[in-house]
């Protein structure tokens, strides 16, 4: 239950007794929604005789403002006609919003949307969903108000246009990754450190990167056991600080650098948020195969600029954006994803992200049951670029390479995520190099 206060609005969960209820709040929307000129439903199709083909009652939430019921919805954990690719319980989708007339802007549509936030809060699921019609330009607005994005359009059977639109729960996909990368920090001891930085891609003795590192302030982004930062230590850096999310991964790096002799700076923190990172400080910030885990890249690369002195330089290493599209089958290299694609998908380390990502052939999807679930977006390489040259940086060199050796080397025709093969044909991973302003 859900109580605005301020408002006088209560939220609760339908019972079958309140049938009457949920006809009558939708009957009078249609109603209005007529009178209007912006007709949305027919009255038949929101009589509880249709209703209940699709909705139990527990299904619908009824706001009473006052007392008196004034609007409703339903949220379902399982919506095949609009998201055929979204398996059951992975996500909230909401339906059948409605408000009565004489509670228009009175705050029970605003009650209702919070209410269905904060229910997918508690759930645990990483989005919320909806659709709409395309052609609602109010109802839209009101929607990314709340913090809805829209993630494409469709014209579905009767030629409806409708609109697809998400809300990415981003406490929830940290706290998930949080435990996942805890759960596996150990088999990740010092796999991906400097100097590589990354998958079949030149390493840094290749690419000479990095200014010169002696008597310099390091930070890295994502630090997992601290390797990398061990690298930066044998080439001389003055100070070196580290930040992770996973309380593992932090004590693996702290037991490890100590031992090496070493005196880092961690701090066990997403990073999204600032855990009290000196500003203006830094020569180099760096993150090798890290940056791609965050849930809000913007904020991200504001924050490294704002660590950084100006003239500092930052570094970072992530998959390449094609190898998300690409499939091998048959001896060939097939572009069959979608290079726009940008909803955050969640996969269990260990399995093929491309099935994970689009859908297998026969149009389910791999959703994690045991092991570990990780959720990440795919993102294209404007989204990088742009996103640095907002926070202040300009992109020095941006690397798209495979290594020599691999190019130079037969490979065996072969379909797994990182494979020589593929490297033949495009880089696996991008390094690219920035410097504040
Ligand atoms: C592939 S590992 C990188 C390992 C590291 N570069 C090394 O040298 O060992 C990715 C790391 O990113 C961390 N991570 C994932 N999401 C994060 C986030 N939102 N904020 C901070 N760290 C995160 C994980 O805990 C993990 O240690």
């Amino acid at each position: 239950m859900l109580t605005d206060t301020s408002n006088n609005i209560k939220i609760t969960r339908a019972t079958e007794s309140e049938i009457p209820v949920i006809e009558a709040i939708l009957l009078d929307a249609v109603g209005w929604l007529n009178e209007a000129g912006q007709p949305l439903w027919a009255a038949s199709v929101v009589k509880w005789d249709a209703i209940s083909t699709f909705y139990q009652p527990s299904d619908f939430y009824i706001a009473y403002k006052d007392g008196i019921p004034s609007g409703c919805m339903a949220i379902v954990d399982y919506d095949p006609f609009f998201w055929p690719n979204v398996k059951k319980g992975e996500s909230l989708f909401i339906h059948k919003l409605a408000v009565m007339k004489s509670a228009r802007k009175t705050g029970v549509a605003d009650a209702l949307m919070e209410f269905f936030i904060n229910k997918g809060t508690e759930t645990g699921v990483k989005t919320l969903r909806l659709d709409a019609p395309a052609f609602r330009s109010k109802l839209l607005a009101f929607y990314e108000r709340h913090g809805f994005k829209c993630v494409g359009t469709k014209t579905l059977k009767g030629e409806r246009h409708t609109a697809f639109y998400i809300l990415t729960l981003s406490n929830n996909i940290l706290a998930q990754n949080k435990s996942s990368w805890n759960a596996i920090a150990d088999s990740f001891f010092g796999v991906t450190a400097l100097p590589l930085y990354g998958c079949l891609c030149p390493t840094e003795d290749d690419l000479h990167l990095f200014p010169n590192l002696s008597g310099r302030r390091i930070l890295d982004i994502g630090c997992g056991s601290g390797h990398s930062l061990k690298w930066c230590a044998d080439n001389g850096a003055g100070e070196l600080w580290g930040l992770d999310m996973s309380d593992a991964q932090i004590k693996n790096a702290g037991d490890f650098l100590n031992e090496s002799g070493c005196a880092p700076k961690l701090f066990c923190s997403p990073m999204e948020r600032n855990p009290g990172l000196p500003l203006n400080y830094f020569d180099v910030v760096y993150s090798v195969y890290a940056i791609g885990w965050t849930v809000d890249l913007q904020e991200t690369f504001n924050l490294i600029s704002s660590y950084l002195k100006p003239g500092g330089v930052f570094i970072f290493s992530w998959d390449h954006p094609f190898l998300h599209c690409v499939d091998a089958a048959d001896e060939k290299l097939i572009f069959s994803g979608s290079y726009y694609e940008a909803e955050p998908f969640t996969f269990c380390k260990g399995e093929n992200r491309q099935n994970v990502r689009r859908g297998k052939k026969d149009g389910s999807y791999t959703v994690p049951e045991e092991g570990v679930p990780m959720t990440l977006y795919n993102r294209r390489l404007c989204d990088y670029i742009n996103a640095l040259s907002s926070a202040g940086f300009a992109a020095e060199r941006v690397v798209e390479e495979t290594d020599k050796d691999t190019l130079e080397r037969e490979a065996e025709f072969s379909s797994a995520y990182y494979a020589p093969f593929k490297a033949k044909h495009f880089p696996m991973s991008i390094v690219i190099k920035a410097r504040k302003l």
